[in-house]
């Protein structure tokens, strides 16, 4: 590869990372459902207060870190250290925890790519 192409490369990479974070930001209950990512019996109730209570107490000591960065099992063995330093009670841990889990899934399950399509 010549450098040309390699800066052509690096472009390209760089546009497709800006285009696929165009307006994705840490999706509410009802987007979700709106996608059409939950089941059909799921419960929001949990999940219309796990992301707010992340959003206000999880970004004191780090930048709020996205479900879909870490694999499900991370995340259920870092939950508990982070309740406790965020001065949590065990409903929250479940609150935060059934959100993150469904996030993940539907980001999986092609959340990003419904979003995406939708606002073109
Ligand atoms: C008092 C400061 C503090 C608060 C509040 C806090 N964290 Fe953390 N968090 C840390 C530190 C320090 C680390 C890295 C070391 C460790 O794992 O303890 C970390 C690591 C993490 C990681 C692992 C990141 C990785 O790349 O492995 C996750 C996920 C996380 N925090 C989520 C949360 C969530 C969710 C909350 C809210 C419930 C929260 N944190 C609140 C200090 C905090």
């Amino acid at each position: 590869m010549n450098k040309k192409q390699l800066i052509n490369l690096c472009a390209f990479i760089v546009t497709i990372t800006l285009v696929s974070c165009a307006n994705y930001v840490l999706p509410t209950a009802s987007e979700l459902k709106k996608y059409d990512m939950l089941a059909e019996n799921m419960d929001i109730t949990a999940l219309e207060r796990g992301r707010p209570v992340m959003v206000q107490n999880c970004v004191e000591c780090h930048r709020l870190i996205y479900p879909e960065e870490l694999p499900t099992a991370a995340w259920d063995e870092v939950l508990p250290s982070m309740i406790r330093k965020a001065d949590l009670q065990a409903q929250d841990m479940k609150d935060i925890q059934a959100y993150v889990h469904t996030v993940i899934d539907s980001v999986k399950n092609g959340y990003k790519e419904k979003l995406a399509a939708e606002q073109k």
